[in-house]
């Protein structure tokens, strides 16, 4: 949450912030603002509420020149969204300005402390507390800004990815993380920082990840200097990014999510390239050759994951339980972390992320390891910290995911969860050859069905015409497509604004069926399973209850087609695929129901991509 950018070099740094912070929009939209080092070495900050394209209009007629400045897209922790909370923050001298993503959680006491100095502050936020903390440690022992920063984040709790720049220095920038993301570019002669790495591909491939409590030093002319807030010196190698410009534009779609949308078949190739043989029908994930012992002894898994990664997860327990028959627990990972869960050495977590920075993710990891537990990930972005944080793991390799609704990121965790069960399932003899074959070969063409569903995407924006004038909806699935229910309920709520609710569809008469009358549209995912007759059953219940039903059934169903107002066919495939293809149709409907009712699908309000705060 909130994205931090910084730049320093030869070049003129404000169109650089810029370009970065709408790269890193999704991150955060309450407020924007940045800091300008100009010819004078005056120190100007500028911020507004609003997207950066407000900061951009406000900054019209400003002084913007300077070849060294930071710049913040905020998502609002402490303080409401306006242009006082915006960061960056000043000072109480306007010597310093510094931006933040995370949470300072002894801000209060490190405020009262600073008010018994003499300290006034303008903003409600805990970040203006960390500048000021900064000044104040800086006057008292009389040190550079990158001591003081050092000395500052040793009595500061909490999380913290912050770039600090002073007045009358424009070769130096100052750095520092822990618990949320940041990276530092090297370009030629010029640094760049990013929350993560989509504002300096452009400008280079070399980048620096920075672990918990490193601070580092910019200097033109210089290489970074990097220290521990302890004072050690940390060499860390350079690594390269491996991000294509084109992967982050939205090569004229209208929409991110619409784009991550189609781009499936795509990520999906790219997910299973060189761990799928079509030729031998055979799977090969390294992370699992290499730790398959661990597997075949541990006594549970446990999945943690929030959100859609958590949906993603509860497919895992099914998979797992079906063809490895390891016991398995799927834990909300804010749940997990707070609980005193019985881990015992051995057991295996695994937790999922897209983003790889979601900090209750990231803290049932550490909760987990203290345990012993043996941590393999599964994550989306490569270098994120739950990459780095984990014993190993399987990328998803699904490219860029902006939309702030999760798309790609679910159906590739789905099919990394599939390809770590079939592995597994296969050492383990607990899954038939005939079996695994049949679910391999049926990987291997899920992307023409994929397509076949994406072509017909026209008729999902039919169907989504008719129920916009609905303000609740329930969602129900049985089995695999029971946490389908559960994403395309939460895909609706948080781009349409539109309450729904995601049910095992059997456990429905044990209390929503109470709410069913002839203005609540139920979307049923029914394909031709072991379930099916049943599903058939609980239609019949709401249609009973004059119910609408949007029905999502397998090619060539006639049953539910006689009874469903609206249906809308995928292909057949096995039973633990179903999910990969049934969700598509519920991404295209929240994404065409949120289209037409004007909202904003990829930022939408209240909403961040990446929840780096608890
Ligand atoms: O990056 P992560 O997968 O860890 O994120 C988890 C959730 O924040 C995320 O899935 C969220 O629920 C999405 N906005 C859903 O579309």
């Amino acid at each position: 949450m909130c994205g931090i950018v910084g730049y320093l070099g030869d070049k003129q740094a404000y169109p650089i912030l810029i370009k970065g912070l709408k790269r890193l929009e999704y991150r955060g939209y309450d407020s924007a603002g940045c800091a300008l080092l100009n010819e004078n070495l005056e120190l100007k900050v500028y911020k507004t509420k609003g997207k950066v394209s407000s900061l951009e209009e406000y900054c019209k007629d400003k002084d913007v020149s300077g070849t060294l400045g930071i710049a913040h897209t905020r998502w609002a922790t402490h303080g409401e969204p306006n242009d006082t909370n915006a960061h960056p923050h000043y000072s109480q001298s306007k010597n310093l300005a510094l931006i933040h993503n995370g949470i300072i959680e002894n801000y209060l006491s490190i405020k009262q402390m600073l008010t018994k100095n003499g300290y006034k502050f303008q903003s409600q936020t805990d970040t203006e507390v960390l500048v000021q903390a900064i000044e104040f440690v800086k006057t008292k022992y009389d040190c550079s800004l990158f001591e003081a920063v050092k000395r500052t984040l040793h009595f500061v709790i909490g999380a913290y990815a912050i770039c600090v720049i002073e007045k009358g220095k424009n070769d130096t920038l100052v750095a520092a993380r822990k618990g949320s993301p940041l990276i530092v570019g090297i370009g030629e002669g010029d640094f760049f920082i990013g929350s993560d790495a989509t504002p300096i591909v452009e400008y280079t491939n070399n980048v620096i990840y920075l672990d918990d409590e490193e601070v580092v030093l910019l200097e033109k002319g210089n290489r970074p200097l990097i220290n521990t807030i302890n004072n050690e010196e940390i060499e860390h190698d350079i690594s390269k990014i491996e991000l294509e410009l084109n992967d982050i534009e939205k090569q004229g779609y209208p929409h991110f999510m619409l784009k991550e949308i189609f781009e499936q078949p795509k990520s999906f190739d790219l997910c299973m390239n060189g761990r799928l043989n079509v030729e031998k029908k055979e799977i090969k994930l390294s992370g699992i050759i290499d730790h398959i012992d661990k597997f075949k002894q541990c006594n549970k898994i446990i999945i943690t994951a929030c959100g859609t990664s958590w949906h993603a997860g509860l497919i895992g327990k099914y998979l797992f339980e079906e063809f490895c028959r390891i016991p398995v627990v799927v834990e909300v990972a804010s749940e997990f972390r707070y609980r005193n869960p019985v881990i015992k050495q051995g057991d295996i977590l695994i937790p999922i992320s897209q983003s790889g920075e979601t900090a209750d993710t990231l803290a049932a990891i550490e909760l987990a390891r203290k345990k012993g537990a043996f941590i393999y990930g599964i994550c989306n972005v490569v270098g994120s910290s739950i990459a780095r944080a984990t014993d190993s793991g399987t990328y998803t390799h699904a490219g860029p995911e902006i939309g702030v609704a999760s798309t790609k990121a679910f159906t590739t965790q789905v099919i990394v969860l599939t390809m770590m069960a079939l592995s597994i399932g296969k050492e383990l003899k607990t899954i038939t050859n005939e079996k695994y074959e049949s679910i391999v070969k049926e990987l291997c063409n899920i992307n023409e069905k994929v397509e076949s569903i994406l072509e017909k995407a026209k008729e999902i924006e039919q169907i989504s015409k008719i129920f916009t004038y609905a303000r609740n909806f329930m969602y129900l699935g049985r089995g695999y497509n029971y946490p389908v229910a559960l994403e395309g309920a939460l895909k609706l709520k948080e781009i349409s604004y539109i309450h729904a609710e995601g049910y095992p569809a059997a456990e429905m008469k044990h209390g929503p069926i109470a709410l069913i009358d002839d203005e609540m549209p139920c979307v049923v995912i029914a394909p031709l399973l072991k379930t099916y007759e049943k599903v058939l059953s609980n239609i019949e219940e709401i249609r009973s209850r004059k119910g609408k039903i949007i029905a999502i059934v397998t090619q060539g169903d006639k049953d539910i087609k006689n009874i469903a107002d609206m249906c809308f066919e995928i292909p057949q495939t096995e039973e633990c695929l179903t999910s990969i293809l049934s969700v598509i149709p519920l991404q295209l409907f929240s994404y065409y129901v949120a289209v037409e009712k004007g909202r904003d699908v990829d930022q939408p309000r209240n909403l961040a991509k990446s929840v780096t705060v608890e």
